[in-house]
């Protein structure tokens, strides 16, 4: 299929297994490699660094570039995606690309909290300078930008209080003013929101979450556009960046069924955060599809979907509630095929969480059913 544009489940399924790289195989085999032979030293010398070209382990053998290649293809408007050892690893990465001592980065309040530790201690040791804005704010980020503003960071829903940010309105603004805009597109992936095409410069994904979808692989990917792709992916390398085969295979394994199985997560979530919202322990319901989350209009207007993680505000201590499951996992992380619970501690530096005693949960791929039935026995065990 050269000649016509697929659809995207085709694309998921064909994405990155070019038959150069998979021979005979349906999937692109684990290619392990430090070192690449050549026959000459001018072989060796000459040629550059690019996808598709044995030239050391960093450059990644054809594992790597099958899921680069899958996930360029499932991103449209992107020009090419590094890979990293972490989600974390992919923010941090994205910001070195794009900044340098005497810039100012805009972080959204909302931001997950290890990216908010390093925008506040390795950023600022290098001399750049970290200011937080309203997830909310959208076009009125001209208010806040600066003369030294170079980049500004996204993260929609946030992770943790799920906010929905003004994804198009913030990077017109960017646009406009030449600062780059980088998001942290985890939740929704570019299944259920294309970030390039809604006006993003760089989109990062935690493929921790739910690219490898069995909680067992850590890594990050960063797309961008043409314009920032060769500094994203230059940078990578040059910080040394290296992703093990085997978590790349298993990414891309589990980027084959990514969204049948975001589809579940999100019938799934749907049907607890209704359910939810008609318990009497329960205050507001933080799930992005259901009125009431703040940037719930804006959801509507610029998702197709909604994945498998959001909040409520209990009436009751957190803590107890979420020790009493007995499905749910207590764990870091998201986007497994298993259901987590989390105690919610947002860290504000000048907006208020959308809730004081949150609950957050990741719904899996359990039965619904039976994780409401888990629900309500640990409501029914709260004090009063
Ligand atoms: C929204 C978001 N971004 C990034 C990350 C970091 O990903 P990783 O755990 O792969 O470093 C997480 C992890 O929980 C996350 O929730």
């Amino acid at each position: 299929m050269t000649d016509r544009q697929k659809r995207r489940s085709t694309t998921i399924a064909e994405g990155g297994r070019r038959k150069e790289w998979r021979r005979r195989l349906v999937n692109v085999p684990v290619e392990r490699a430090s070192t690449i032979l050549f026959d000459s030293v001018a072989e060796l010398e000459g040629g550059h660094p690019q996808l598709g070209e044995y030239r050391y382990g960093l450059q990644g053998t054809a594992t790597h570039w099958a899921l680069s290649e899958a996930l360029t293809e499932l991103e449209p408007g992107a020009a090419g995606t590094a890979l990293y050892s972490s989600g974390l690893a992919a923010i941090s990465g994205a910001l070195l690309s794009v900044l340098a001592a005497g810039d100012e980065l805009l972080v959204t309040d909302s931001v997950y909290g290890p990216t908010r530790t390093f925008c506040d201690t390795v950023l600022k040791r290098f001399g750049v300078t970290t200011r937080y804005y309203d997830p909310l704010i959208g076009s009125k980020i001209a208010e806040v930008v600066g003369p030294s503003t170079r980049a500004i960071l996204l993260e929609s829903p946030g992770s943790m209080t799920m906010e929905i940010q003004d994804v198009p309105a913030i990077c017109a603004v960017a646009r406009d003013r030449g600062i780059v805009t980088l998001l942290d597109n985890t939740w929704a992936t570019p299944l259920f929101f294309p970030a390039i095409a809604g006006g993003v410069d760089i989109t990062i994904i935690a493929g921790t979450k739910y690219v490898g979808g069995h909680a067992d692989v850590m890594i990050g990917t960063a797309s961008a556009t043409k314009e920032y792709f060769a500094r994203l992916q230059r940078t990578a390398w040059d910080l040394g960046h290296a992703v093990s085969p085997d978590d790349a295979w298993l990414a891309s394994r589990g980027l084959r069924t990514m969204e049948v199985r975001l589809k579940q997560h999100e019938a799934s979530a749907l049907k607890i955060a209704h359910w939810l919202k008609n318990q009497p322990r329960v205050g507001l319901v933080l799930h992005p599809a259901l009125p009431g989350c703040p940037g719930h209009d804006v959801w509507k207007r610029d998702f197709t979907g909604s994945s498998g993680l959001f909040a409520f505000d209990l009436d009751g201590d957190a803590a107890t509630f979420v020790n009493q499951l007995e499905l749910f996992g207590i764990g870091y992380s998201w986007g497994g095929y298993e259901s987590l619970a989390l105690p919610v501690r947002p860290i504000r530096a000048v907006s208020e969480p959308p809730g004081s005693n949150l609950v957050r949960l990741h719904v899996g791929l359990e039965d619904p059913d039976d994780l409401i039935e888990d629900l309500s026995q640990s409501f029914a065990t709260l004090p009063d």
